[in-house]
């Protein structure tokens, strides 16, 4: 195929664009930062809140569209540890919206063989939502096309924090030696235990930062940063994103034609 951009796919329909992918080269894990919710709703007059419900609608279609490509993981970043800093209606409102979510979209997640989990410091949710996502991540154990992770009051650095103080307790219990300690070792104490490190993380609405999402799982990952807001990423969109990842020389700090990482799925 010959190499295109992001605009040149602009002119093509779903179809077409779909049937440019290399089903060999698809992503393994796509990790994804839904920013613009809140400018989605202000540019037409809108509550903020607006912005995050119609970006539901958006998270819908990327987990469809991983599902039929046979994607293996998603993790969507839902909410911040610096997301507890806005105004108090607007978390409770986040909040509501996330029980709501599971509530509503739990048998679409088990229709779909999708495997919920939530990564970050969950405890720090309210009950109720806490509960749901308990709940689902419950009802959804046994399920293996797609692992849908999605990080709720979640920062990297904590979490690597919280996977050091756990090593550092088994060092001290005497379970784990200092000089055994290496990067597999030190990723097994890690949230994202099992998963392999996202191929691909989007980020939409502009913005060209990583915010404090998967910082150690980040490292050799392939970035698309699209203005698109997140309520307008779409089917389409997404398709974009994954032709443009397909045109990427990932060389892992190799010479050319090196080979992929092995899976850790
Ligand atoms: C960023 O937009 C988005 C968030 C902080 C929340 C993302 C949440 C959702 C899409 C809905 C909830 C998701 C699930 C899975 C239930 P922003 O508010 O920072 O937008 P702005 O930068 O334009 O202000």
């Amino acid at each position: 195929m010959a190499k295109g951009t992001a605009t040149s796919f602009e002119h093509l329909t779903e179809t077409e664009l779909t049937a440019l992918l290399d089903p060999d080269l698809m992503p393994r894990h796509i990790a994804v930062i839904m920013d613009g919710n809140g400018r989605w709703a202000e540019l037409r007059g809108l509550p903020r809140m607006a912005g995050h419900t119609e970006g539901i609608k958006s998270v819908r279609e990327i987990i469809t569209l991983c599902r039929d490509l046979g994607i293996a993981a998603l993790t969507i970043y839902a909410f911040s540890q610096e997301n507890w800093k806005r105004p108090i209606p607007e978390i409770n409102a986040l909040m509501l919206l996330l029980e709501h979510y599971l509530q509503s979209e739990m048998d679409a997640l088990i229709e779909k063989g999708a495997r919920f989990r939530a990564i970050g410091r969950v405890n720090s949710l309210p009950p109720s939502a806490l509960n749901w996502v308990r709940k689902v991540e419950r009802e959804t154990a046994h399920l293996d096309k797609l692992m849908l992770t999605v990080a709720l009051s979640y920062g990297g650095r904590s979490e690597i924090v919280d996977a050091v103080r756990r090593l550092a307790q088994d060092c001290k219990d005497g379970k784990v030696q200092p000089d055994q300690i290496d990067e597999p070792l030190l990723e097994s104490y890690l949230s994202t235990q099992g998963l392999p490190d996202p191929d691909l993380l989007i980020r939409t609405s502009g913005e060209a930062r990583i915010s404090n999402f998967l910082l150690w799982q980040l490292a050799y990952t392939e970035m698309f940063f699209t203005p698109t807001l997140w309520p307008d990423f779409r089917r389409r969109e997404a398709l974009i994103a994954l032709l443009e990842y397909q045109q990427r020389e990932r060389r892992f700090g190799q010479v050319p034609g090196a080979v992929y990482p092995p899976s850790g799925l």
